[in-house]
């Protein structure tokens, strides 16, 4: 992030434009000049509306001003206007409560992000400063904004970049810069590992990559850290389909398929920067799935390192194999919570639509916990109940398990289902899983996402993360 944020109680403080939020009430306080041009272009200042006055630099923005969602989605999306103009500087009303002051800060941040670095005519962006009109400091507020902002927008980068440059290989180098840079401790799994740990699923699933598999663990410990939370993310740099060949249609986009193991990386960042009293612990399965001669077939049975067998009926239902391996290795480790993050069904999408993750696990009391908490964050999710009846479906005739349902139906129920046949008993009121299938990957920008990555998941993680820290 280029820019710097300011506090400042001038209003009359220079800048090349300013941004005004309005809502009808403030629009009845403007002066007559200005109400009348807006009446001449029609603007009535709804929700989403702008305009743009040439000659005082301003931009009016309509916007409901009572919530935080609102208010985020409004910065977000006017800094996103006004960045077409070359400007430099940017001034814009503050709030005089925490709360909206973070979500305007945030998005701010969130909503400046862009994809360029494969632009050939990328220009840098000039903007170097945004006064934020207040009376008050909100030191707290603004280092927060830039931790977790910069952290997902980190993220974002990593998910967007291609999968040939962001093999698994690549995407463990990054997390241990990323270690060095944050300190953070850092341990990267190779083959030899994998091996030895017994985690075949994962093996058989990288088995067609010219890309060897990697198995990333990042460690932030406090002294004194009374809790441990693990997370878990899904790294598929690429997810092909396998020999179950995704259609050309619906492959494309699959570079995001690493969207969990990702988030799990943001999320370890933005812990090291924030500092709870707390044990955190990331874990990523980073890997390609592809085709080829030595690919893992549709008939294959393979021993999980949690020791259940798994007919293999769709290549393409190849998450929820790396993500067993990798829960049987966290649940070792002993946490108080684990937390998985995974871009992992279509029928997910199918679901809840593109905007909102899937909250499953067998402890409904964490399950609204979470809920509560993401929601707060700014992140749609819904709760999608475990059932009994779900549990045969992943029946299997030949091994112990099969990896897709034998029904079309409740896709993204029935791969939960398939990852709690990996959580032992005591861990099984310790457990939640997201399925962030739909909002990880942005076609159409919206809320605080421009087109590509969002960065989902790690809001609502690091808010959990930091509400355990606080003794709940
Ligand atoms: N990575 C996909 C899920 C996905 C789909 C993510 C769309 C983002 C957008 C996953 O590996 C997959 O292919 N799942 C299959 C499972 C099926 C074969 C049981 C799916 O959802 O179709
Ligand atoms: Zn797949
Ligand atoms: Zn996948």
């Amino acid at each position: 992030m280029s820019f710097n944020i300011k506090f400042t109680n001038d209003n009359g403080v220079k800048s090349d434009i300013e941004i005004v939020f309005i809502d009808k009430d403030l629009l009845e306080k403007l002066p007559e000049s200005i109400i009348n041009i807006f009446l001449l272009q029609n603007f009535s200042a709804k929700d989403g509306e702008f305009i743009f006055l040439q000659n005082s630099n301003t931009l009016y923005y309509g916007a409901i001003l009572d919530n935080v969602d609102s208010i985020r989605e409004a910065a977000a999306k006017s800094i996103r206007i006004v960045k077409k103009y070359n400007i430099q500087s940017l001034k814009i009303k503050g709030f005089d409560n925490k709360e909206f002051t973070y979500a305007l800060l945030l998005g701010i941040l969130l909503g400046n992000y862009e994809f360029v670095d494969y632009k050939s005519d990328s220009k840098k962006a000039s903007l170097e400063s945004i006064f934020v009109v207040s009376n008050i400091d909100y030191k707290d507020e603004l280092q927060k904004a830039f931790v977790v902002a910069n952290s997902i927008n980190m993220a974002r980068n990593l998910i967007n970049t291609p999968p040939q440059d962001c093999t698994p290989v690549v995407f463990a180098d990054i997390a241990k810069r990323i270690s060095k840079d944050f300190k953070l401790d850092c341990k990267i799994g190779d083959m030899k590992f994998l091996q030895n740990e017994k985690m075949d699923l994962i093996l058989s699933v990288a088995r067609a990559s010219v890309h060897e598999p990697r198995f990333i663990e990042l460690k932030y410990s406090p002294k004194n850290a009374k809790k441990k939370v693990i997370v878990v993310g899904k790294g598929l740099t690429y997810d092909s389909g396998g020999l179950s060949l995704k259609p050309a249609d619906y492959m494309t986009t699959m570079k995001a398929d690493k969207g969990g193991g990702c988030a799990v990386l943001g999320i370890m960042q933005a812990i090291a920067g924030l500092k709870p009293d707390i044990e955190v612990i990331g874990i990523i399965g980073a890997t390609e799935n592809m085709i080829g001669g030595n690919a893992y077939k549709p008939d294959d049975i393979i021993r999980s390192r949690e020791g259940l067998t798994i007919e293999v009926k769709n290549t393409d239902a190849e998450g929820r194999l790396v993500l067993a391996d990798c829960l049987s290795y966290a649940q070792d480790l002993k946490p108080d919570y684990i937390i998985d993050l995974a871009t992992l069904t279509g029928a997910c999408v199918v679901g809840l639509g593109e905007y909102t993750s899937g909250i499953m696990g067998y402890n409904t009391d964490l399950n609204r916990e979470f809920e509560e908490i993401a929601l707060k964050s700014g992140e749609l999710v819904a709760i999608l109940p475990f059932n009994r009846h779900l549990e045969k479906l992943i029946d299997s005739k030949n091994a112990d398990i099969s990896n897709v349902s034998s029904t079309r139906y409740g896709g993204a129920l029935t791969a939960g289902i398939f990852l709690g046949r990996f959580i032992r008993e005591d861990y099984k009121d310790k457990w939640i899983h997201l399925d962030i299938a739909g909002p990880a990957y942005v076609e159409k920008e919206w809320d605080v996402n421009s087109f590509g990555a969002s960065g989902i998941g790690i809001r609502s993680v690091v808010d959990f993360i930091l509400k355990v820290s606080n003794g709940s």
